[in-house]
């Protein structure tokens, strides 16, 4: 009886363990390309659900939200107080985009907000949330994000509201009041 308990146990942990480690890893195992590969796709799937393309698409905020996939917004995010951001191209061209950056410093910078200059993005960019990414899907998505064809396109730097060079989602005063109606 005892020895059937234990076969059962063994059998329910081996079910638990496959179903935690899943075939692809068994795959990824056996072969480190298939690990990277892994890697690439996950990257992939955290960029879709955590909206990357919500802002830093070309198309981002335009009725084609699609367009220039990860190439850069062309449309700002005034900050009161702060300024106006553009969401840069996160491509790897080494000028236009963030081809110069580590996957590491592309962790960094969406973990901490901590650009490699020691500039501190601005919250537009939404590292507060980003900073709970395990590392294991932090280093994913800088994976994902190196795996993406160059882009030239280029993206304007912060600017002050007055010197904005593009268009920008910015924060309007509140609507005058109504006219009062005249007493009856
Ligand atoms: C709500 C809009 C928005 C979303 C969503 C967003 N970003 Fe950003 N991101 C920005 C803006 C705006 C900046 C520029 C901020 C600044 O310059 O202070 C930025 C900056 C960055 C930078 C710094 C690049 C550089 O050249 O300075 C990286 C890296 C980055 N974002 C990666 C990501 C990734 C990866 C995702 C998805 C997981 C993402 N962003 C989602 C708006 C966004």
């Amino acid at each position: 009886m005892i020895s059937r308990n234990l076969a059962i146990l063994s059998a329910l942990l081996l079910t638990g363990a496959c179903n935690r480690a899943g075939p692809d890893s068994a795959q990824a195992d056996a072969n480190p390309g298939a690990i990277a590969k892994l890697s690439v796709e996950r990257g992939q799937y955290l960029a879709s659900i955590m909206d990357c393309s919500g802002c830093h698409n070309i198309g981002s905020f335009s009725p084609k939200p699609e367009e220039g996939h990860l190439q850069g917004g062309t449309i700002g995010f005034e900050v009161p107080g702060m300024g106006v951001f553009y969401p840069p191209n996160l491509t790897p061209h080494p000028d236009a985009g963030i081809g110069k950056w580590s996957e590491r410093d592309i962790v960094t910078a969406v973990r901490t907000g901590r650009r490699p200059d020691g500039r501190i993005l601005s919250p537009a960019m939404p590292w507060h949330a980003y900073s709970h990414l395990t590392d294991e899907d932090a280093a994913a998505l800088a994976a994902y994000l190196k795996s993406l064809p160059p882009s030239p396109h280029v993206v304007p730097g912060p600017s002050s509201k007055e010197m904005a060079p593009q268009p920008y989602l910015t924060v309007a005063p509140p609507a005058k009041a109504p006219a009062q109606a005249p007493a009856a």
